[in-house]
Order: C-alpha cells, then structure tokens, then sequence
C-alpha cells in the first residue's frame, strides 16, 4: 500500500514538474549557444545544401537547425533534454517561418534514430563524441559531422576551420570547427585489371583501414608496391603508387567510388586515364575503437 502510494506520489510530481533531480535525465554537456558567425561556418564547412537532412544533437535554442532551415531551405529536427530550450526553440522556429521544415523534440541524444542525417552537428564535449563514435559509424557513407570546438580524439577530421569569435563568452575568442565523413570500408582482398600494351596486368591488393585512413600492399607481376596518400572520404577512396615507366620513376593515381564490393574510377599514370574497376575478394575489419 505504501509501494503504491510512493509511486503515485512519484507520477505526480513528475506531471507537475517536480521530479526530484536525481529521477530527472542529467544534460551531459550544460547549454551554451553556438556564435551565429560559427554556425554559418559549420554549415558552409560541411556544404549544407537544400537536400540535406540536418539534425542537431542537443539543439538549444534550434539556431543551427533554423539558419539551414531559413538560408539554405534545409530540413531537419533537433534534440535537447532541456524541454525549456526546446519550446523556445520550436518558437524560434515559427517566428522565423521554418517550422515546416525544423522541427525540434524533448528527446535524449543518445536515444535518437540518426538513420535519416545526412549532416549531424554537434556542440558537445570530447567525452560524449567518443560515446556517440559507434554509433556515427555505422551511419551511411558520406553521412558530414559536424562539431563546434570539440574533437574526436584519434579520428582525425576530413577538414577544419578556426573562426575569430570577438568577445566568446568563454575560453580565447575563437572557435574551432571539426568535420569528418562517416567513410566507406575498404579494408580486404581486391582484384582488378589493367590493360598493358596488348595483354592485360592483373593486380593483387590487401587494404586496412583505420578510420578515413587507407594503407596496404599491391602486388602486380611479381612485384610489390605500398598504396601511398590512401584514405577514404565518405565512398570516395584516392591513393597512388609510386611505379617505374620507360626506367623512370613515376606515380600512378587511383580514384573511385566503393559501392559493396566493388570500386569504380579511373587511373591515371603519365596524365593518360584510363577506367579502373575493382572487385573484393575477401573483407577485412576496419578499425574504428582506437
Ligand atoms: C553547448 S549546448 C549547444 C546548443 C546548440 N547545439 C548550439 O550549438 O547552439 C549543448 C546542448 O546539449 C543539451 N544536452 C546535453 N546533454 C544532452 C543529452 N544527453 N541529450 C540531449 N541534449 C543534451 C543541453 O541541454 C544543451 O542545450
């Protein structure tokens, strides 16, 4: 009987809005707007277009959701446990006519279904990147994230940008801007052809894959090469070997789009291109815990 008293005693004061704290979900990273001039520099970092999906991880007052909603005609949502900064930023949404296409939830970050980004922007600590990191992994290929100040510790980002923030309201008045593209996996066997003179050359390549960053082996006529300048941007993966042509030294470049098991570009060698497909025969592990 007490059990049950406690219990509505509990529903209660949640209706009222008086759980005590402890009952109520901890905001992992305390809210602080990102600068509008950051904000249009993480969109334009990211190359935010109108077929974008954006959706920002603990949203605030909506302002990065709502700038690509208003000038770029983006759509997305926002998550925020802060129910406050939620309504304020769904009214943020109607004042400035976007409330069609930004939308903005009471919702954990951690809880939320990301299948839909395209773009995810972020201003939340080291700490909660690294916990998210799996997750943005297992995310489409070429999915952009994008985050204001903080890093992701060893997986370097595809680009960044330090923006001067006159009068920051915290630490040196600058802001740094992280953005990485969830990559493609290439590690494995892979297996193609190239035509040389009349007869066709047959290339052997063994690839791992560390996060964006690509190295391995080919091995073509009994000879061996390293794959050098090798990573992966989204399905993009570019490298190039260094070769020998005519009893000189040359390098011959690599570029294409992986899509399952197979990648398709072109090479180019002495600026003559020519198309490069290749098949993988067995699949590595792409390492993404370190
Ligand atoms: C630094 S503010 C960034 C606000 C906004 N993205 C911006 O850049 O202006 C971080 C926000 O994340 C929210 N937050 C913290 N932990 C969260 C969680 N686990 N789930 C959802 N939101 C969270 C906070 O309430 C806060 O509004």
């Amino acid at each position: 009987m007490r059990f049950l008293h406690s219990i509505r005693w509990f529903i209660a004061l949640g209706i009222a809005g008086l759980m005590p704290p402890a009952l109520v979900q901890a905001a992992d990273v305390p809210y602080v707007p990102t600068p509008q001039v950051v904000v249009d520099a993480m969109l334009k970092i990211a190359n935010v277009g109108p077929n974008d999906y954006l959706i920002d991880l603990g949203s605030g007052d909506g302002r990065i959701v709502i700038t690509a909603a208003k000038k770029i005609g983006t759509r997305g949502f926002g998550v925020d446990l802060d129910d406050n900064l939620v309504r304020i930023a769904q009214r943020n949404a109607e004042k400035e006519g976007v409330a069609d296409r930004a939308a903005f939830f009471t919702r954990n970050l951690f809880d939320t279904d990301l299948g839909k980004a395209s773009v995810i922007s972020m201003y939340l600590f080291n700490s909660v990147n690294l916990r998210l990191r799996p997750s943005l992994f297992k995310l489409k290929p070429g999915t952009r994230l994008v985050s204001h100040d903080f890093d992701m510790a060893k997986w370097a980002p595809d680009d960044k940008l330090s923006v001067d923030v006159p009068g920051k309201s915290y630490g040196p008045p600058s802001s740094e801007i992280f953005m990485w593209v969830v990559p493609a996996d290439a590690s494995g066997q892979w297996r193609w052809q190239l035509p040389s003179g009349d007869a066709k050359m047959e290339y052997d390549a063994s690839f791992e894959q560390t996060f964006q960053m690509v190295s391995g082996t080919i091995r073509s006529g009994g000879r061996a090469a390293p794959v050098r300048d090798a990573r992966m941007r989204g399905e993009i993966i570019v490298f190039y070997v260094a070769t020998e042509r005519d009893g000189r030294a040359t390098r011959q470049e690599f570029s294409g789009r992986l899509s399952g098991d197979v990648i398709e570009g072109h090479t180019v060698i002495d600026g003559v291109k020519a198309p490069w497909r290749a098949t993988r025969v067995s699949r590595g592990r792409m390492i993404i815990d370190n």
